[in-house]
């Protein structure tokens, strides 16, 4: 069964746009945990719109399930990663002006680059994961760079717009994580994943962990973030 990872970014989103010191993302960070999921994912963005050095430093501290911290490949933030030691790094594309991450990184074309970021990572005991199109060749490239896990973007399913869409990109996710488990790596998902599409994604038995984020702390703001993880836990199992 999939395991779900909490993103908590959009707490600091919150704390962020008042310049306060609450919400505290270390007390969101302690109920995902008293909720029964397997940890907690944050995305240290290079504009630091969000999650802080600070917050990545304590949760650190304080975290005695998973620290899942979402990086661009930027040398500072590499360095960064490399000090703080997090229990995964899940490498994914970023640009200044996007709202969100908007597509997978392309191993392809970052391959050499992967490669000495990765072997780094692995000399501090640090899982990582390539956030990654539903893509054989990249699979294929996230294999050849030494990834342990592709987290499969989910976003084009998550946008679908129709019966026919939904099912088109539904396959291409089920058979990108049976290739990619074939291939030896794990397999986690995420992206735009919410209450009303997250079962059929749940379904395939080859994701090993569910990093959403958006849609519960949305719902969190109606019912209270434990609530919100638990209804996203009996979605999922
Ligand atoms: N996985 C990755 C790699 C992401 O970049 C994000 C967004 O930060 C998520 C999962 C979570 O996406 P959402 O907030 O849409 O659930």
């Amino acid at each position: 069964m999939a395991k779900l990872c909490v993103n908590i970014d959009h707490v600091a989103t919150l704390r962020q746009a008042r310049g306060e010191k609450f919400p505290s993302v270390i007390d969101a960070a302690k109920i995902v945990e008293k909720s029964g999921c397997a940890g907690v994912t944050v995305h240290l963005r290079e504009d630091r719109r969000h999650i802080q050095d600070e917050d990545v430093i304590n949760l650190k501290k304080i975290l005695k399930t998973k620290l899942n911290l979402e990086m661009s490949i930027n040398k500072d933030i590499v360095n960064f990663a490399l000090k703080i030691i997090p229990d995964e790094v899940t490498l994914v594309p970023e640009k200044r002006q996007e709202l969100t991450t908007e597509g997978g990184l392309d191993v392809i074309k970052y391959k050499k680059r992967l490669k000495k970021i990765i072997k780094d990572l692995h000399k501090k005991g640090i899982v990582v994961s390539l956030f990654i199109n539903p893509d054989f060749k990249q699979i294929d490239a996230a294999k050849k760079v030494g990834a342990d896990f592709i987290e499969i973007h989910t976003g084009h399913y998550a946008e679908a717009k129709n019966k026919t869409n939904f099912e088109k990109e539904f396959k291409k996710i089920k058979n990108a994580a049976i290739y990619a488990k074939e291939t030896g790596l794990g397999v986690n998902a995420g992206h735009g994943l919410n209450y009303d599409n997250v079962k059929e994604i749940a379904g395939i038995k080859e994701i090993e962990d569910l990093n959403i984020g958006f849609s519960i702390i949305a719902r969190a703001v109606f019912i209270g973030l434990e609530n919100a993880i638990k209804e996203m836990l009996k979605l999922i199992r």
